[in-house]
């Protein structure tokens, strides 16, 4: 039990590095938690500094979420957790490393919504999910521009599509984690669904237009 608190202790920290903090402050002498959004992200570095960064928070804050996912092999390793509780434990992982984004102990438990971080876990649980949740992000994100629309649609159809037949993990404890994910993703996200309902969210061009 000390090796798997370690562990989960480890994925918390490694989830709570703010990558978007740190490059703000280190390469542009900005917290991008007092710009733009006031949100500690990718996308949000993206738009107070640019492509470069927003692009280099985005990979760290990804594989952030898969790195924490892949603590689990240690622990299988160690013969701390038996291999068939390999899944569960890169679940309970890849999910601390999100709360960790969101409440990051480096930075006063202000960090990002848990996106990037949460696209890393799902990379290292479900392969094929993941990568149908991304691409629903993109093509929600190509039509509306609105990052946080595209963000809160990718989370919610990841548990949905574990219920279908082909998807469905074989742990099931993965689908109770994607719903409370979910839900969190949608709660991070509570001041962009009044800005979107208000019609003042901001736009995010990939592609040229500012
Ligand atoms: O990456 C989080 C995204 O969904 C929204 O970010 O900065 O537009 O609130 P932001």
């Amino acid at each position: 039990w000390m090796i798997i608190a370690g562990v989960v202790l480890a994925a918390y920290l490694i989830g709570a590095v703010p990558t978007a903090v740190w490059v703000g402050k280190k390469f542009y002498g900005i917290d991008v938690r007092q710009h733009g959004s006031g949100n500690a992200g990718a996308t949000n570095t993206f738009r107070v500094l640019g492509k470069k960064p927003g692009a280099l928070v985005m990979a760290v804050d990804i594989f952030k979420g898969w790195a924490a996912t892949s603590l689990a092999y240690l622990l299988v390793q160690w013969g701390a957790v038996t291999p068939d509780q390999l899944i569960l434990f890169k679940i309970i992982l890849g999910a601390v490393a999100v709360v960790g984004h969101i409440f990051p102990v480096y930075v006063g438990f202000k960090g990002g919504k848990g996106v990037a971080t949460l696209m890393g876990m799902v990379l290292g649980v479900h392969l094929t999910a993941a990568l149908i949740c991304l691409g629903i992000f993109l093509v929600v994100l190509l039509i509306t521009h609105y990052v946080s629309l595209s963000s809160m649609t990718a989370a919610v159809c990841f548990p949905l599509l574990l219920l279908l037949p082909s998807f469905r993990p074989e742990e099931p404890m993965l689908f109770v984690f994607a719903i409370l994910i979910a839900l969190m993703v949608i709660w991070t996200h509570r001041k962009n669904i009044t800005r979107l309902l208000q019609g003042v969210e901001s736009k995010i061009y990939l592609f040229g237009k500012k």
